[in-house]
């Protein structure tokens, strides 16, 4: 059998390894026996990509991280540094980006490999690096955040701080920020009570920096005890998780809204869909409107060209089934709006390969009807939101056609618009819709006059609001 030295490989290799080991809480040695193994079985999990040999994850910066609050956390040189690499975890655990940079010291305690494979990110350590300034920039570190923490903040990184120094990576990008700063101190409980850090910690709240802890408890160091401890990881995590998301306000503060958007595609084989012309503009615009307005929203989508709205639940569907499924996933709701244009229809006889062209003509498709979202959320006996809101799509009749589908499908409300080529709304930027709203057996009917997409989705957001006070 042969033998293998891993000292042996080259170093883009070995930086690979150890980046794998470091994520999976491997040895190096380990993991090399589970590549192989996996190789052996055919389950070989991800290619070893030779990486640059500078022990940094290989992505230096981190996937599309869209709608997801953005922690920038700068650890410093004190024992504490151990407890970061949690903070990465528990920052992560709650939908939080995190980005990491070390001091000079702090890398005397972990290392940049660890801390980059758990935030999924290379760490960031030298202000003279040009690799790092080509990647991100120190004045990118410091403005392409919501947060900064510092954790641990050792007496010397707060000192620098106080004094506006900016003589290395994390006190530049501390220095060069506008974002808030969250400082979590953590050092012996001399050094806490000495007076120059009490004036820089005296200072530095008053420039508006928040502080949390430190505790009090048993220190590293044999029989100390005292003020000096690092807050516990969740604790810093709950608060960075409150200053990041703090609570709504808004006339639908404390409102869960579903909306559905878009159109829908239903599959004819693996490669071919049935489709509608719906853009999921309009459905988007009274997502961001009802988020604004402080409600937790939930978007539900059918395939469309629009970026996930920031402070926006999305999730992404397919077919007719699959948004039905996602909007009883996503009940209870306070409200629902059903914006999504969804196909009446499916193909019964939907290939599993891809139908091939024959000489015997054309295939015969079958079309069943696929389930109506509007009327089964309306009419369900429990976990009806207490407004339920149609979009009628029409092309004649629409007023007549609204109220017929208004009363027909047990929902509260229809918005009613014209998407007849000529109106141009299916795609385009501007709506005309007529609100029907019911009330007892009577149908009132509000018409707005031709306004932007996002001016229907706030008028929209501020009738429920009016409704719903
Ligand atoms: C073993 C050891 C542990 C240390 N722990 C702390 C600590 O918990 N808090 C602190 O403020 N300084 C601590 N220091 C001192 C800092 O490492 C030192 O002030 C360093 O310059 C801080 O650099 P930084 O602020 O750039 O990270 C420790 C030093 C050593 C050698």
């Amino acid at each position: 059998m042969a033998s293998l030295t891993v000292r042996k490989l080259d170093e883009d290799l070995k930086a690979s390894l150890r980046l794998r080991a470091a994520k999976a809480g491997r040895s190096v040695e380990d993991e090399v026996r589970m590549i192989l193994r996996e190789a052996t079985e055919g389950t070989v999990a991800a290619a070893v990509s030779p990486v640059r040999s500078t022990h940094q994850p290989h992505r230096s910066r981190a996937p599309e991280v869209k709608g997801l609050p953005r922690v920038t956390l700068i650890i410093g040189g004190g024992i504490a540094a151990y407890k970061a690499l949690d903070l990465i975890r528990r920052l992560k655990e709650r939908d939080i980006h995190v980005r990491c940079v070390m001091t000079r010291a702090a890398q005397q305690f972990v290392t940049p490999l660890t801390a980059g494979a758990l935030a999924d990110e290379r760490c960031y350590t030298d202000l003279f690096d040009a690799q790092s300034e080509f990647d991100a920039g120190h004045i990118r570190l410091a403005r392409d955040t919501d947060l900064i923490i510092v954790a641990p903040a050792t007496a010397d990184l707060m000192a620098k701080m106080a004094q506006g120094q900016a003589d290395d990576l994390a006190t530049a990008i501390l220095l060069a920020t506008n974002r808030q700063v969250l400082v979590a101190p953590a050092m012996n409980p001399l050094m806490w009570a000495n007076a120059a850090t009490k004036r820089n910690v005296a200072q530095l709240a008053r420039d508006g920096v928040a502080f949390i802890g430190p505790n009090s408890g048993e220190m590293a160091e044999a029989n100390e005890a005292g003020v000096g401890r690092m807050s516990e990881p969740t604790e810093i995590a709950i608060a960075a998780d409150a200053m990041l998301r703090p609570p709504a306000t808004g006339p639908l503060a404390g409102k869960k809204i579903l909306i559905t958007a878009g159109p829908t595609h239903e599959p004819i084989d693996p490669v071919r869909y049935i489709a509608n012309r719906s853009s999921g503009k309009q459905g988007f615009a009274i997502a961001v409107s009802a988020a604004e307005a402080g409600a937790e929203v939930t978007l539900i989508s059918g395939p469309v060209d629009l970026d996930d709205p920031a402070g926006v639940r999305v999730i992404r569907v397919e077919s007719a089934r699959d948004m039905l499924a996602e909007v009883e996933r996503a009940l209870p709701a306070d409200i629902a709006i059903f914006a999504a244009a969804v196909a009446d229809w499916r193909i019964a006889n939907a290939g599993a390969q891809k139908i091939k062209k024959t000489s015997a003509g054309m295939p015969p498709l079958q079309l069943v009807e696929n389930p109506d979202i509007l009327a089964t959320i309306s009419k369900l006996k429990q976990n009806r939101p207490s407004l339920v809101i149609g979009f009628a799509a029409e092309t004649q009749n629409l007023i007549e056609n609204a109220t017929s589908k208004l009363k027909r499908k047990g929902c509260d409300w229809i918005v009613a618009n014209d998407v007849s080529p000529a109106s141009g709304v299916m795609g385009g930027d501007r709506n005309t819709v007529h609100v029907l709203t019911l009330d007892k057996a009577n149908v009132a009917v509000d018409s707005w006059p031709v306004m932007t997409k996002e001016e229907v989705a706030d008028a929209l957001v501020a009738k429920i609001a009016d409704t719903t006070a």
